[in-house]
């Protein structure tokens, strides 16, 4: 698989960036969030996304500036020069920050309006900046470039295929090994092992995973423990790898034996409702509309008060957490990647969550997660 975004992608987000402060007559922005920093060069290998310091864009057709500390910047200038961008270092050892480069870079390209997105900056760095910015007024913007993520191109859409194929086969793998007596804790390792290992240029995972088996399967992000699980045991195993930085996000419940008519009613409950819910997602249609059919579901069989985060779900893509959501207003678009994952959770009994990656198309949906959805039970 390609590792870097083909250029004319990374020309398309910085046009679409440029167009956006053409239209606030604003002629230069401060990028200080690493996932947007990686989405606009195209540097989502990190293990934090993009490298630190500062990515400075103009309205202009300059070349936008890469700004990062001595630590990065070998790998910033091999990654970003060959495809236009200007990489400055500072060097902390010379007194030098990011602040002070950036400062003098924007004096150079004579920069007047500066934005920076606020939810990426401290009030304690706004002040900063304020000061610093001699010549230049900064300007407190919202963030539309997380608002330009929410779409995906056709490479990010490869790559959180790529890595839901990945979590897939890392979990059908592990599934193989559970048996009584094996630890949460055991399970999670031997699961992320496997994630990182068949993850591609990034090598970060979408987040910790949750292992949670028995009772404790009640709590949707419970912390994994050396707990044993036991024949008899709803487990929850919520898991994804990453594709050069991008997440796939997966909740799958499983039983250690033989499922009783009470863990299987619910187990099909919270499925129909998953599989409701994703019949709603498609282009034009509510957003909200998924989480509350898939509610109406759990409703009707008098589970509603246990689904503590509801029937809907989140975007995903550089971050496992983005936007749109399907608690917002607004309606889908082509190229949105949202998880759809209800789940009941029954204090002193046990919970059931599943969750799959959902592509909105031109025409409808198409999911991308590809393991199977009965109740899967392993070996006792
Ligand atoms: N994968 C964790 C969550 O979406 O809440
Ligand atoms: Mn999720």
């Amino acid at each position: 698989m390609a590792r870097c975004v083909p250029q004319h992608l990374i020309k398309d987000r910085i046009d679409s960036a440029r167009e956006r402060l053409q239209k606030c007559e604003i002629d230069g922005l401060i990028v200080l969030s690493p996932t947007n920093k990686g989405y606009l060069s195209g540097f989502t290998t990190g293990t934090n996304i993009a490298p630190g310091g500062v990515l400075l864009i103009t309205a202009g057709e300059e070349s936008p500036h890469y700004i990062t500390s001595t630590v990065d910047f070998q790998e910033c200038r091999e990654r970003l020069q060959p495809r236009g961008f200007e990489v400055l270092r500072y060097d902390y050892r010379k007194g030098q920050n990011a602040l002070s480069i950036t400062v003098d870079a924007a004096r150079r390209l004579g920069l007047r309006k500066v934005g920076v997105p606020q939810s990426s900056i401290t009030a304690g760095q706004l002040r900063s900046y304020e000061q610093e910015f001699d010549q230049a007024e900064i300007l407190p913007i919202e963030d539309f470039i997380a608002v330009l993520r929410e779409v995906k191109d056709e490479w990010e859409i490869k790559q959180i295929r790529a890595a839901n194929r990945v979590s897939s086969n890392a979990f059908e793998r592990i599934i193989r090994q559970v048996k009584p007596g094996m630890t949460e804790w055991q399970l999670a390792a031997e699961l992320e092992y496997r994630l990182r290992l068949g993850g591609e240029g990034s090598p970060r995972l979408a987040f910790s995973s949750v292992v949670v088996s028995g009772p404790r399967t009640c709590m949707p992000h419970g912390s994994v423990t050396r707990r044993k699980l036991q024949r008899g045991d709803l487990v929850t195993v919520d898991f994804g790898a990453t594709c050069n930085g991008y997440c796939a996000d997966i909740t799958r419940t499983f039983v250690v034996g033989s499922p009783t008519d009470r863990q299987r009613k619910i187990y099909s409950a919270v499925l129909q409702a998953q599989l409701t819910a994703i019949k709603q997602v498609g282009p034009g249609n509510k957003r909200a509309k998924a989480a509350q059919r898939g509610m109406d579901v759990l409703g009707e069989k008098g589970l509603a008060e246990y689904a503590v985060h509801g029937a809907g779900g989140h975007g995903i893509g550089l971050q496992v957490h983005e936007g749109p959501t399907t608690g917002e207003c607004g309606l889908w678009e082509p190229g949105n990647v949202v998880t759809i994952e209800p789940g009941v959770y029954i204090p002193g009994w046990g919970g059931v969550r599943i969750e799959d990656d959902v592509l909105v198309t031109e025409t409808g949906y198409e999911v991308l997660t590809p393991i199977k959805k009965d109740l899967l039970q392993v070996k006792s």
